[in-house]
């Protein structure tokens, strides 16, 4: 068996699961041959991730979807067994992400298998506090606008090692 890992991140923790990802699996799993960022359309390193037979796949959340680069090498994923994962902005509900994956999913050819997924949070940029908080400044009982200062700040802490373990450990359930 043959695997590559692959994702889209943009502010880097998309790239701290994969790696995590990566580190956890052992020649046991099998050989790896591709781990990084998702390479240029037609590279030779391209080539190589698509010779693999399993391909563990990633991006951060783009409004509700995957980065548009990864939906792209997706869809060229015919025939392989795919495990998808990813971090999102907003966490909390496992339905949420559920439907982000569900998202994801759509991206694949019918002949994809998916042998899993998993998504957990990941902290934002300070541009997006500074907006809820410009938000906030305007209508000081807007309770939407407290709730997501909330999220944002409780983001910061996620990617967890709780969150890493939870996402590795189901991408070595998804090899057994
Ligand atoms: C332009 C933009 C759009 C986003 N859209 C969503 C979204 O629809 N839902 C969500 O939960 N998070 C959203 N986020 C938050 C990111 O997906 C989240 O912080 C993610 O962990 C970033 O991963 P990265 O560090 O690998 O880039 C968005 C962030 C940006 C900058």
């Amino acid at each position: 068996m043959t695997y590559a890992i692959v994702w889209a991140s943009k502010g880097g923790n998309t790239e701290q699961v994969g790696k995590a990802i990566a580190q956890a699996l052992t020649a046991a799993n099998g050989q790896a041959v591709y781990a990084g960022s998702v390479p240029v359309d037609g590279s030779a390193e391209e080539q190589a991730l698509l010779a693999a037979d399993t391909i563990f796949a990633g991006s951060w959340t783009d409004k509700g979807d995957c980065d548009p680069a990864l939906a792209a090498l997706l869809a060229k994923l015919d025939g392989k067994r795919v495990f998808l994962f990813g971090t999102a902005g907003f966490g909390g509900d496992p339905a949420y992400f559920e439907r982000i994956l569900g998202n994801f999913k759509q991206h694949l050819p019918e002949s994809a298998e998916i042998i899993g997924s998993a998504m957990c949070q990941g902290k934002m940029g300070p541009g997006i506090r500074k907006r809820y908080e410009a938000m906030l400044a305007e209508h000081p009982d807007d309770a939407r606008a407290q709730a997501m200062i909330a999220n944002f700040d409780a983001a910061l802490a996620h990617p967890s090692e709780d969150d890493l373990a939870h996402i590795v450990a189901a991408a070595r359930e998804a090899l057994a």
